[in-house]
């Protein structure tokens, strides 16, 4: 996820902004740049890697002024490099444009832009802004805001802009729709920020700019309206917790944090790929890929291993083609049955797992065709693949997968769906019942969340265990396994997960008294089952936790204590699901106090086999 900062005062603000791009760094990016007005022009500096490199080159070569924007970049359209990061300047450089989010529509209007001749030096998306700021502002008489008004209008998505103009060299503008943004206010100088971290060591007052709001700022004051043309009184806000506590958001970790950010990140994710009105667009990837395909391997390890196991219900329940998925260790040494009329599906946040990548070359060499699906733009998967479908859950700091993991599911979802379409193997009706359900998601994933104080609650009486024991059928036994997977990771508790038919095969010998069992039961065409999976736990006096929905709770008899998630359609329950054993995993090693960002023995990315 990139980050903003913007200042125009009376100090230097070349050092204000990469003080506050050096309070952003927490977030991870891959570039940074900065532009300032210098008496004369707008001055670009951008280096690729960290923020010392943009500090070493402006130690070389200082620029000076007091206005200025800045940016750090996590790539989305576009590799890490130094002509994509930011900030972007149009032909002339007359407009200098930082900008968070994603231009949607950025493809139609880079060709009517370069029809109307424009060129383009970048592949962002949003190099269009200052573009389109600059052909408006031709055909608007100079008017500065008249330009940016009449050049947002045109943009869909999601966007946070900060824009110079070097005729208004006293003038900084802001727009926000769907990606934060805050203005600061100091005593002959205002800043913009994303974060508030990035400015609060030098002013504590803000305001939060609403969507469709627009502020213009001079070193004097700020004066914010709406696209309307309105204007909006905000009241100012004092923040009172400390730069650390800002990184996290005024969370406690970041695994918190990235568990309350899945609304958004999931429906980043959604965002322009899937509409009810059209087919899914998976990028860049062509229905070709599907060509004589007769079977898809998915491969993956951790998280995204149990986010492939959703996947293989989700693509042969819908576009009807054999899956088998594989941890990536496993596939590499298990003479795969690869071919040319394989489809293998790599999923990784990082794309630099090294078992994944090995499993990708080795397909690649059976002659298979290779989609990444990975959160990291460049990644050594991306780079490697024959298609690759980004998620857009932004940087994941805290190690156990959280956030990452519920784009994974969302992208094998659109996965599914595309390839349905494309082979005609369900009925549009039902696909458009799954299309519907699907963009309620980030509202169902919110309900989910907001069960976070019972969730602590009940953690309280559980955290103390040192076996748990997970159960499930189905897609819940995948959701299962990364409940129990989270709760191994962070708080150190032994935790194993069953599919609740093979309980009496083996297992139920470990349930005794006040044995803590997961209950997971979502699927309301299973849960009878699941009845009596618990009661056979209960008999021998298990005390179970049960996780289910108001159309299978009361299928349920007897449990100890009950999570209840939204309802939704039996293939999505993964979606709705899943945020709670997070936050029961995440509340059970808080009681705990281990490190849960940082926990023993492990790596956030695993490059070694
Ligand atoms: C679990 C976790 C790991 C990763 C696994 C794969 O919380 O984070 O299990 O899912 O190491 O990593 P990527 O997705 O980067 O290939």
């Amino acid at each position: 996820m990139c980050g903003i900062v913007g200042y125009i005062g009376e100090k230097n603000a070349a050092e204000i902004l990469v003080a506050g791009l050096e309070k952003l760094e927490y977030r991870g990016y891959d570039s940074a740049g900065i532009a300032v007005y210098d008496g004369a022009s707008l001055s670009v500096r951008k280096e690729l890697g960290r923020l010392k490199n943009l500090e070493e080159a402006l130690s070389k070569s200082p620029l000076t002024g007091n206005a200025g924007i800045g940016h750090t970049r996590w790539a989305t359209h576009g590799m890490p490099s130094t002509k994509n990061s930011h900030p972007h300047t149009s032909m002339d450089g007359k407009f200098a444009v930082v900008h968070n989010g994603i231009i949607e529509n950025y493809g139609e209007l880079r060709e009517a832009l370069t029809n109307k001749g424009c060129v383009f030096t970048s592949e962002t998306d949003t190099e269009v802004i200052p573009h389109l700021i600059d052909y408006h502002y031709e055909n608007n008489g100079g008017d500065f805001l008249r330009a940016v008004k009449s050049a947002i209008v045109s943009l869909t998505g999601s966007f946070a802009i900060g824009i110079l103009c070097k005729d208004f060299p006293d003038t900084l503008i802001a727009v926000r729709k769907d990606s934060p943004l805050i203005v600061g206010l100091g005593k002959g100088e205002n800043f913009i920020a994303s974060d508030i971290p990035a400015i609060l060591s030098e002013t504590r007052d803000v305001l939060f700019l609403d969507d469709g709001e627009i502020a213009v700022i001079t070193k004097d004051g700020v004066s914010i309206t709406a696209l309307d043309g309105n204007p909006v009184i905000r009241d100012v806000h004092r923040v009172t917790f400390n730069e650390n506590a800002a990184q996290k958001g005024g969370f406690e970790h970041f695994m918190i944090k990235e568990i309350h950010e899945q609304p958004k990140a999931v429906a980043d994710t959604l965002r322009g790929r899937l509409s009810l009105s059209a087919p899914v667009k998976f990028d860049g990837i062509e229905p070709e890929i599907l060509k004589d395909i007769d079977k898809i391997h998915i491969i993956a390890c951790g998280s995204a291993y149990h986010a492939g196991l959703v996947g293989k219900t989700a693509i042969e329940r819908l576009a009807k083609i054999p899956v088998s998925v594989e941890l990536s260790s496993e596939y590499r040494y298990n003479n795969p049955l690869t071919d040319s009329k394989t489809l293998v599906i790599a999923i990784s946040q990082s794309g630099e797992t090294a078992d994944t990548l090995a499993g990708m070359r080795l397909a690649k060499s059976l002659g298979a065709r290779v989609l990444a699906i990975t959160n990291v733009v460049g990644s050594t998967v991306a780079r490697e693949a024959s298609g690759v479908f980004y998620t857009y859950a932004g940087p994941e700091i805290s190690v156990a997968s959280t956030k990452a993991y519920a784009t994974q599911l969302v992208a094998i979802y659109l996965f599914a769906v595309f390839a349905a379409e494309v082979l005609g193997r369900t009925s549009p009706e039902e696909l458009y019942t799954i299309k519907s359900e699907l963009l309620n998601i980030p509202e169902l994933i919110k309900q989910t969340i907001s069960t976070e104080a019972e969730i602590a609650a009940l953690s309280k009486k559980i955290y103390k265990e040192t076996d748990m024991y997970y159960l499930g059928r189905g897609l819940d036994y995948a959701v299962a396994m990364e409940g129990s997977l989270k709760l191994k990771e962070i708080s150190y508790i032994h935790s194993e997960t069953y599919a609740g038919g093979e309980l009496k095969h083996g297992p139920i010998a470990l349930i005794e008294d006040k044995t803590v069992v997961l209950a997971i039961s979502c699927d309301k065409d299973l849960c009878g089952k699941m009845e009596s999976n618990i009661k056979e736990v209960i008999t021998r006096g298990a005390f179970v936790v049960l996780l289910a929905n108001d159309a299978t709770k009361p299928m349920h008899a007897e449990f100890s204590e009950v999570i209840t998630v939204p309802e939704t359609l039996p293939l999505l329950t993964p979606l709705s699901a899943v945020a709670a054993l997070q936050l029961l995993a995440y509340y059970v090693a808080k009681n705990l106090g281990y490190d849960i960002d940082k926990p023993r023995n492990l790596a956030k990315s695993v490059t070694v086999e």
